[in-house]
C-alpha cells in the first residue's frame, strides 16, 4: 500500500528519497513521485509504474535540494497515472503533499474549493489537501496544515513541504502510520510512513499517534497535538538489521522468507516455552490468572492469512482449554453488534499491526469493555501500541507481500495462548507436555521439507498452465486448505478455493473432472480415515489428486497422483508442517508463470485503508 519517505538535512535528499522508496517497493504501488525545495521552490516528478521509471524522469530533468518528500502510491482514487501519483500541489506549485490513508468527505471539500477558484489536476482524494492547505496558508505552513484538517473526514498519514515556509517538513497522522527518524548527523530528520524506509539512516525513531503532528527542520524536530499543544513523545530503538529486508541470495523475498521458518517459529518459542512443565510464559499479556481464568469467551479477529490462522487458533482454544471461541473477519466484526462482555478476551492478529480494518475491530472491541490481546510481527505498530496485552511473532520483517513465515509463526504464537489457557483450567501435565515437545521438533521438521523442495519445485512443473484448483482439508487443515488456496490465487493468479473435504460433494464436487487439479491435506490424523473417502469421491470423478501425506498410506494406494511426505506430528500442529508445502508450491508455479512474485498485482502489503 502507498508508502511516504521524507527528508530534511545537510545532505542532498534525492538519494536517500530514491533508496528509501525502493524500500517501500515491496508494500505494493503502481506509481511514485517525489517533490524536493530548493532555491527554485519546490519542484515535482512523477511517473507512472515502477520507481525505475521515476528514476528516469528524474535523469531526464534532474532535482536538487536539501528538503524532499516522496511516495509510492497504490491507487485507490483514480487510476494508476502520472497525473494521479503524489505528491500533490496546490494552484501556485509551491505547497507539496503526499498521503496515505482516504480522504472521505474529498467530494464536497472539492466541490467547495472549485466554487472558490481553485483549479484540479487529478482525480485523487488527496489533491483536496494541497488545497485546503493553501487556502490556510497565512505564512506558517502547521497553522495551515491543522486548520486544513480540522475539515477533513478521513485517515491520513501526511508530509507537506512548501516554498512559502520552508526549510521544514510537516507531517500528521490519522488512521495511517508514521514515524519520524532521527538522522546520525546533526540537523538530519526523516518522516516515513515504514521504518524500512529509513533504516539505513537511523535506528531510532519517534512514532506519532493519532491526532498528532511533527514539524522537522534543521534544528530539531516537534511533536504536537492539532491544537497546536506540544506532546513529549519517547524515542524507540529499532532492532532489527537491513540484511533483513535483503534478498540474502534468494530469487525472491517470498522464497527467502519461507526459508526462514526453522528459525522464525523458534524466535516465536524463545524464552516462552516450558517443556519440562508443559506450560508458557507469556510475560505480555497483562492479565492476571485469575482474569484468564474467568475468561468466559474469546473472540479472535483478523483478515486474511491471519484470519487462517485465527481459525486454527480457535480450535487449538476450544479443544485444549475449553473456552468458548469466535472467529471474525475484521472488517465484518466492527459494523456488527457483537456480544462481548468484560469477561471476553479479543484476540487480534495482524503481521503489520496496521491493518485498518483489524485495528478498528480491535478499537470497537476495547469500547465494549473487551480486553485485547494482539498477536503481531511488526514491532511499535499501532495494534502493537493500542492493544492491552501483546505476544509479538518475532518473525522478523516480511517483505513478500504473500505472508509466509508469519502465519507459521501466529501458528506458534497460538499454540502458546492455548497452553498458557489449557494449563491454567483443563489440560493435564501430562498433555502440556507433549505439545510442548511437538512444538520442539517443529524447526528440524520444517527443514527437513525445505531440504526437499526441489520434490514440490517438481509437482509444480506439472501445474504451471493449470486455471483452476481445489485444496481440501478436514479438521485443523481446513483453514489450511484456505491458505494454501489464497497463497495460490494471490501469487499465481490462478483461481483456487479452499473448502472442508466433506463439503465438497454439497457443490464444488461439480467441477471435477481431469483438469481440476485437489490438493488434499492428509496426515495420519484423527480425521484421516474420512478424508480418504473424499479422495476416492476426486479420483473417481477423474479429477488429478495431490495430496500431503504423513506416511505411507495403503488406503490411499493407486488414488493419488503426486504426493509429498510432511513429517508427523499432533493434530494441532499439522497446519505448521503442512503449510510449507503448500507454500513452496504456490511459490513455485508463481515463479515458473514468470509473475511478479514479492509484489503480485493489485495487493498491498499492509492494508491501510478500509
Ligand atoms: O498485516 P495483516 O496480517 O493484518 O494482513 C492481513 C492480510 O491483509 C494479509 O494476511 C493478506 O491476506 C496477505 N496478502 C496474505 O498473504
Amino acid at each position: 500500500m502507498c508508502g511516504i519517505v521524507g527528508y530534511v538535512g545537510p545532505k542532498k535528499s534525492m538519494t536517500t528519497l530514491i533508496d528509501g522508496l525502493k524500500r517501500l517497493e515491496y508494500r505494493g504501488y503502481d506509481s511514485a513521485g517525489i517533490s524536493i525545495m530548493n532555491g527554485k521552490g519546490v519542484e515535482t516528478r512523477k511517473a507512472k509504474g515502477k520507481i525505475a521509471a521515476l528514476e528516469q524522469a528524474i535523469s531526464a530533468h534532474p532535482l536538487d535540494g536539501n528538503i524532499g518528500i516522496a511516495h509510492t502510491r497504490w491507487a485507490t482514487h483514480g487510476p494508476p497515472n502520472e497525473m494521479n501519483a503524489h505528491p500533490h500541489t496546490d494552484c501556485t506549485g509551491t505547497i507539496s503533499v503526499v498521503h496515505n490513508g482516504i480522504i472521505e468527505n474529498y467530494g464536497p471539500l472539492r466541490a467547495m474549493l472549485q466554487k472558490t477558484g481553485h483549479t484540479f489536476t487529478s482525480e485523487t482524494d488527496t489533491e483536496v489537501l494541497a488545497h485546503l492547505i493553501e487556502a490556510a496558508f497565512d505564512g506558517n505552513l502547521e497553522e495551515a496544515v491543522i486548520d486544513a484538517l480540522a475539515l477533513v473526514e478521513g485517515t491520513y498519514g501526511i508530509a507537506v513541504i512548501s516554498a512559502k515556509d520552508p526549510d521544514k517538513i510537516v507531517a500528521a497522522r490519522k488512521g495511517s502510520p508514521l514515524l519520524i527518524g532521527l538522522g546520525d548527523q546533526p540537523g538530519e530528520y526523516y518522516v516515513a510512513s515504514d521504518v524500512a524506509a529509513i533504516l539505513q539512516h537511523t535506528r531510532q525513531v519517534v512514532y506519532l499517534d493519532d491526532g498528532e503532528m511533527a514539524i522537522l527542520t534543521r534544528t530539531g524536530y516537534e511533536v504536537c497535538d492539532l491544537d497546536a499543544q506540544t506532546v513529549k513523545k519517547g524515542v524507540s530503538r529499532i532492532d532489527w538489521d537491513l540484511d533483513q529486508i535483503e534478498k540474502g541470495g534468494f530469487d525472491h523475498f517470498m522464497l527467502k522468507e519461507i526459508f526462514e521458518q526453522p528459525t522464525t517459529i523458534q524466535n516465536t518459542m524463545r524464552g516462552r516455552l516450558v517443556p519440562d512443565e508443559g506450560f508458557s510464559k507469556l510475560g505480555g499479556l497483562n492479565l492476571t490468572k485469575e482474569e484468564l481464568q474467568q475468561l468466559d469467551q474469546i473472540v479472535i479477529t483478523a483478515c486474511g492469512t491471519s484470519w487462517h490462522s485465527a481459525l486454527i487458533g480457535e480450535m487449538m482454544i476450544e479443544e485444549h482449554a475449553r473456552i468458548r471461541c469466535e472467529v471474525e473477519y475484521a472488517s465484518e466484526f466492527r459494523y456488527r453488534n457483537p456480544i462481548i462482555t468484560d469477561k471476553t478476551l479479543c484476540v487480534v492478529i495482524s503481521q503489520s499491526g496496521e491493518t485498518a480494518d483489524t485495528l478498528a475491530a480491535m478499537r470497537e472491541a476495547k469500547r465494549r469493555g473487551a480486553k485485547t490481546l494482539g498477536l503481531v510481527n511488526v514491532v511499535g505498530s499501532t495494534i502493537a501500541r493500542e492493544d492491552d496485552g501483546g505476544i509479538y511473532l518475532h518473525a522478523g520483517p516480511e517483505i513478500g507481500v504473500a505472508s509466509t513465515k508469519a502465519f507459521t509463526s501466529q501458528v506458534i504464537a497460538l499454540a502458546l495462548l492455548t497452553l498458557k489457557l489449557g494449563r491454567l483450567r483443563n489440560m493435564s501435565v501430562v498433555k502440556g507436555r507433549e505439545v510442548a515437545q511437538a512444538l520442539e521438533e517443529l524447526p528440524g521438521q520444517i527443514q527437513s521439507m525445505l531440504d526437499r523442495a526441489a520434490e514440490v519445485e517438481k509437482i509444480a512443473e506439472e501445474f504451471v498452465t493449470a486455471t483452476n484448483f481445489l485444496y481440501l482439508g478436514r479438521g485443523y487443515n481446513f483453514p489450511v486448505a484456505l491458505e494454501g488456496a489464497l497463497k495460490l490465487k494471490e501469487i499465481s493468479y490462478i483461481h483456487a478455493e479452499g473448502y472442508p473435504a466433506a463439503e465438497m460433494k454439497h457443490g464444488p464436487i461439480a467441477l471435477i473432472d481431469e483438469n481440476m487439479p485437489v490438493v488434499f491435506i492428509a496426515p495420519h490424523d484423527s480425521v484421516f480415515d474420512k478424508v480418504v473417502s473424499n479422495v476416492q469421491e476426486v479420483k473417481a470423478r477423474g479429477g488429478r489428486v495431490i495430496a500431503l501425506t504423513s506416511r505411507d498410506e495403503p488406503a490411499l494406494h493407486g488414488k493419488i497422483d503426486y504426493e509429498f511426505r510432511i513429517p508427523q506430528t499432533i493434530d494441532m500442529l499439522n497446519p505448521v508442517l503442512a503449510a510449507i508445502p503448500l507454500q513452496l508450491l504456490a511459490y513455485y508455479i508463481a515463479a515458473k508463470r514468470g509473475l511478479n512474485v514479492d509484489q503480485p498485482r493489485n495487493l498491498a502489503k499492509s492494508v491501510t485503508v478500509e
